[in-house]
């Protein structure tokens, strides 16, 4: 029977502890045997595959369960404050990725949503514990290159903005991080590349293209842990202004908060992405250009988490 294999991220392994199940490294389109079940990860060996350039490692299917009770163990690290905040933040990222990843299926059932949830509860208590882990978050992760990245840093900025704001509970925050995470699902049905810039898309490209809030929302529709909140945001995820965005034309002002705080982090973002600006480098000229498209308080509320 032929394998399936899992992506997992290599920053979510820890040095000198033994690791509950094998894993691969995925070369010249071949999964090629790396650790044995138990092993430890050597920190040199850590180290040699970072220094290559090596982002993810691959375990089997079968492993997901025993992967997912090894990310919770080193989830609760980020409270440990012998580590320093960068490679708490690099951990943080880095479960975000994985769970951006592996999302969907996630979603599918009770362990993996339970676990999915309890990560962004913890790293949404990380972020909102004390100063600077949203920034190294952000730093570790760089401009968003990919999908994945985008989703993961929309996700971290739509926590840490809610918890600055301080008018979500602790479980509409960690519901907003959930849809951020899965907030593009739909462009993968393009059958383009989704990080052309939207202003270098040919026209039937973006008609496909705004349809991909909808489309994600199809998507998720009837999974078993996917809420109707969850999928409200998905689709409401590219509005902004008094009716600019799509698929809609809703007014991003009339919406609740957690709508809000996705559509502003998103389109921000996105601008960084399309641009190649780091995120302190956007602010000026994202703003400029949308200085009337969302809430004043929102605005200045995440200038001050980016600053
Ligand atoms: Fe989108
Ligand atoms: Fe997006």
């Amino acid at each position: 029977m032929k394998k399936e294999f899992y992506s997992i991220r290599i920053n979510t392994l820890r040095a000198h502890d033994p690791v509950p199940f094998d894993i691969f490294l995925y070369i010249a389109s071949r999964y090629l045997h790396y650790t044995r079940i138990n092993d430890e990860m050597e920190e040199s060996r850590l180290k040699n595959l970072k220094s290559k350039g090596v982002k993810k490692l691959f375990i089997e299917s079968q492993d997901e369960d025993r992967y997912l009770k090894y990310l919770e163990t080193g989830i609760n690290s980020l409270s440990d404050t012998r580590m320093t905040v960068e490679d708490r933040a690099s951990l943080a990222n880095d479960t975000m990725l994985s769970s951006v990843e592996n999302a969907e299926k996630n979603l599918e059932t009770e362990v993996g949503y339970n676990s999915q949830k309890n990560q962004l509860e913890k790293i949404s208590e990380f972020i909102g514990s004390e100063r600077g882990p949203i920034k190294s978050m952000i730093a570790a992760a760089g401009i968003s290159i990919d999908n994945s990245q985008h989703s993961a840093t929309v996700s971290s900025l739509c926590m840490a903005l809610a918890k600055k704001l301080g008018t979500l509970d602790s479980n509409a925050i960690v519901e907003l991080g959930f849809a951020a995470l899965l907030h593009d699902i739909g462009k993968t049905k393009l059958n383009f590349d989704a990080n052309l810039p939207v202003s270098k898309m040919t026209p039937a490209q973006l008609k496909q293209y705004k349809n991909h809030p909808a489309d994600g929302a199809e998507m998720l529709a009837g999974k078993p842990f996917v809420s109707p909140r969850i999928l409200g945001l998905v689709v409401s995820h590219e509005e902004y202004g008094h009716g600019k965005g799509f698929p809609e034309k809703k007014n991003v002002f009339g919406l609740d908060t957690s709508y809000q705080i996705l559509s502003l982090v998103n389109s921000f973002d996105r601008f960084c992405q399309d641009n190649s600006l780091t995120h302190s480098a956007a602010i000026d000229p994202f703003f400029s250009k949308h200085d009337e498209d969302f809430d004043q308080t929102l605005v200045s509320t995440f200038v001050t988490i980016l600053t």
